[in-house]
């Protein structure tokens, strides 16, 4: 099967073995045949966090397409929605703030599926999927079973939780549930956003409003996947201690850091990458977005062995330059 048109990236990939997921049932199928149940697996939803760095894909590929929505209850506080793994992030979105509900007003137009958000806890504008999360329903090859997670369970961390680790490989997300807040505030810690709203004369802006304001920042500062092969972000901000943080604003004064809440210091990978003279070039069909370092683009027909040299030259620019070994943010296939 084909791959390339589930990756955002764009890489002419191919599976040699391929099942689209469409009810919980195929899952428990695959665990208990056994010459697929002993394959390694490639979980897939929307191909938005993903490199492909090989022509054939040796895993068992399956293809997330589970799809639903629903609200499903209430708290005190807050309003309960599910929808299942396959339902594509944007539209999800889009129909939590046709219900009149806010919470994920900043996190409008990620790419992705519901199922893969909470994998790398996705977020933007100063909002993380953990901050809206309920609970999760997964499918366990370990066991066969299928269970529910909380945020405990999940444990979510910057673009991080277990599902990224060894102890989270054998699970595979059915649904997520989330709270969205009866009484909602607008997050406006990041300045771009208050800025832009405050310019619409928004002083208290619906999350409509919200959603609107981050939709046209991100069209303005990404690429569209549907246009030009990419996968948002390419690299993590990097986390250092504030010693070393200090020691590089001797140097470069105008460096982009953010204090976190256990003392350590946050950088702007983008402007790093920036600095480094990357923004706008190429290597081969691979390059680096015009208008954001942090993403890297296939400016058409590149390979996944490409965009990791690209990613591989900049890892070590950047190493070179400011001692800071940048990860990348995307799974590597
Ligand atoms: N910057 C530069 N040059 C560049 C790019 C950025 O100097 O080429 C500077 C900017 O001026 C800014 C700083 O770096 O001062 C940070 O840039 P920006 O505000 O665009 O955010 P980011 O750190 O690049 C993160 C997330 C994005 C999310 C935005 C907005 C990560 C890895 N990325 O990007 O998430 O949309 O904040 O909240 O945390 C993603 O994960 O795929 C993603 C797009």
């Amino acid at each position: 099967v084909p791959l390339d048109t589930f990756n955002t990236f764009r890489i002419p990939a191919r599976a040699r073995r391929y099942v689209r997921v469409t009810e919980p049932g195929h899952l428990a199928a695959v665990a208990t045949d056994p010459a697929l149940a002993p394959l390694p697996r490639l979980v897939l939803g929307g191909g938005s966090n993903l490199l492909i760095a090989h022509d054939d894909v040796e895993a068992l590929v399956l293809h997330m397409a589970l799809a639903g929505k629903e609200i499903v209850g209430t708290t005190d506080d807050a309003v309960l929605v599910r929808a299942r793994a396959g339902e594509n992030w944007h539209a999800f979105v889009e129909w939590t703030l046709a219900q009149g509900l806010g919470g994920l007003e900043s996190m409008a137009l990620i790419p992705g599926t519901v199922g893969a958000s909470p994998i790398q806890n996705i977020g933007a504008y100063g909002a993380e999927v953990k901050d809206r999360f309920h609970s999760l329903t997964v499918f366990d090859f370990a066991d066969g079973t299928t269970r529910t997670m909380d945020a405990g369970a999940c444990r979510f961390g910057y673009r991080d939780s277990v599902f990224k680790h060894a102890e989270g490989a054998s699970l595979v997300v059915l649904d997520v549930t989330f709270a969205l807040p009866r009484a909602w505030t607008p997050n406006l810690r990041y300045a771009e956003l208050a800025q832009a709203l405050a310019a619409q004369g928004s002083a208290t802006p619906t999350p409509r409003q919200v959603a609107d304001a981050v939709i046209a920042i991100r069209r303005r500062k990404l690429p569209d996947p549907a246009e030009i092969g990419n996968a948002g972000s390419f690299f993590k901000n990097p986390v250092v201690p504030r010693e070393q943080c200090v020691r590089l604003l001797e140097t470069w004064p105008d460096l982009v850091h953010h204090a976190q809440p256990d003392g350590s210091e946050k950088l702007a990978a983008g402007w790093l990458i920036d600095r480094c003279g990357w923004k706008g070039r190429h290597l081969g069909r691979a390059g680096v977005y015009p208008k954001q370092a942090l993403v890297l683009v296939n400016n058409g027909g590149a390979t996944g062995a490409e965009i990791l040299a690209l990613a591989r030259a900049i890892q070590d620019d950047v190493e070179a330059r400011f001692g800071v070994r940048l990860e990348p943010e995307p799974v590597l296939v």
